[in-house]
């Protein structure tokens, strides 16, 4: 869709990808350097002052990204924080909801969580006297109605919800509305790493009355390796639940008074506690210039169809199970190869020069990003899986 915007990483000097990992790392904006070229002409021409000068006001970069950020998580400006990395802001945002008392104390993930999520909610849980709070979902690929049976059957000894709006392994989205309400039903949080949603699906966090979520900007937000990444707080958290504090999370105002006690920003960037590097900003802000110039509808849509082309053609051969569901999904296919080795069947595609990944025990995980990816890449790769010859791998 715009792909002349973006840098198709390359098997050599000559060729291309076909690149079908942006659910791992996203393709350069090409723009990117030209922002990036700004903030170290910035921090040569103006040194320090660049923190409050007219062109650069790092002081707000942060802040003023949250504008352009806003419609991808579907919040206001307000409710929205960028800063650190997704486990950092799981920490956070952890400290400030998980209040286990002894009659409410489990926390309820789904099953083969990303493994930073399941450390994150296992230490808050053992660091709170709880160990055995921590409880999986019974399916990899759940119903909502089975989600929402367990979060009922655990009911008052529920204290939250910690999901992924995609998961990472399956591909599966998540009906996040229906299960924050069924949290909320049984008077629990409900929580969301959106790692694998932001840019890729569409997200509505306030509508749906999330309590609180996090991402990362390297994914579909192609913000570049360990980009800055984002908090979202329900607007009627702020100000009411205790947390863990730092200076840039002390209102702007005031924070340069460097005054003893802290007065915290009114909204999300409370959560926010040292300063966001603007080289990372500067990232980011390239490729939501891209996402500005989006339908966002439409391009969501473009998404699902690039995804059903590719399911469509894998799940015709008798050798692949696709195991990301049919209906709720966006641009990731996960499948299983039924050859006699899938490992060496992997390393094939990848030697044809097909950019997709593994990850065990047994799945490969291919995203084609309708914003830079092409129908036809789709068709060879399915081409390319279609001629791998199962009695062998
Ligand atoms: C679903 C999910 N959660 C969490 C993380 C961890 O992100 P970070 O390294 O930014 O903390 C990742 C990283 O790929 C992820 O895919």
């Amino acid at each position: 869709m715009y792909r002349n915007l973006f840098a198709i990483p390359r098997r050599d000097r000559d060729r291309e990808w076909v690149y079908f990992c942006g659910h791992s790392l996203g393709a350069q904006p090409k723009a990117a350097s030209s922002y990036v070229r700004r903030v170290l002409e910035q921090w040569a021409w103006e040194g320090v002052q660049a923190y409050f000068s007219d062109r650069a006001h790092w002081v707000d970069y942060a802040d003023r990204l949250r504008e352009k950020l806003a419609p991808l998580v579907g919040a206001s400006p307000a409710s929205i924080a960028l800063a650190h990395t997704l486990t950092t802001n799981l920490h956070l945002l952890l400290a400030s909801f998980y209040r286990p008392t002894a009659r409410r104390f489990f926390l309820l993930i789904e099953r083969q969580a990303f493994p930073s999520d399941r450390y994150a909610v296992q230490s808050w849980a053992t660091w709170w006297g709880y160990p055995e709070a921590v409880v999986e979902l019974s399916e990899l690929v759940p119903s909502t109605e089975a989600i929402v049976a367990q979060i009922e059957a655990l009911g008052e000894r529920l204290a939250g919800v910690w999901m992924s709006g995609v998961h990472y392994l399956t591909g599966q989205v998540f009906d996040i509305a229906a299960i924050t309400q069924a949290a909320h039903r049984v008077g629990a949080w409900a929580g969301w790493d959106l790692a694998h949603a932001v840019g890729n699906i569409p997200l509505a966090l306030e509508a749906w009355d999330v309590d609180f979520a996090v991402w990362c900007s390297y994914k579909y937000l192609n913000a570049g390796p360990g980009a800055v990444g984002g908090l979202y707080v329900h607007p009627q958290h702020h100000g009411h639940v205790p947390l863990l504090a730092g200076w840039w999370g002390n209102q702007l105002e005031t924070r340069f008074a460097m005054q003893p006690h802290f007065d915290p920003a009114p909204d999300a960037r409370a959560w926010v506690h040292s300063n966001p590097s603007p080289l990372s900003l500067a990232v980011l802000e390239a490729s939501l210039d891209i996402f500005a110039r989006l339908d966002l509808p439409a391009y969501f849509e473009a998404v699902r169809s690039l995804h059903q082309r590719l399911r469509g053609q894998l799940q015709a051969l008798p050798f692949v199970e696709v195991v990301t569901p049919p209906q709720s999904h966006g641009a990731q296919v996960s499948f299983r190869l039924k050859v006699k080795d899938p490992r060496q069947a992997f390393q094939s595609l990848l030697s044809a020069g097909f950019c997709v990944d593994w990850r065990e025990p047994d799945v490969i995980r291919a995203a084609p990003v309708a914003l830079y990816n092409l129908p036809d890449e789709v068709d060879a790769f399915a081409e390319a899986v279609a001629a791998l010859d199962p009695t062998h791998g």
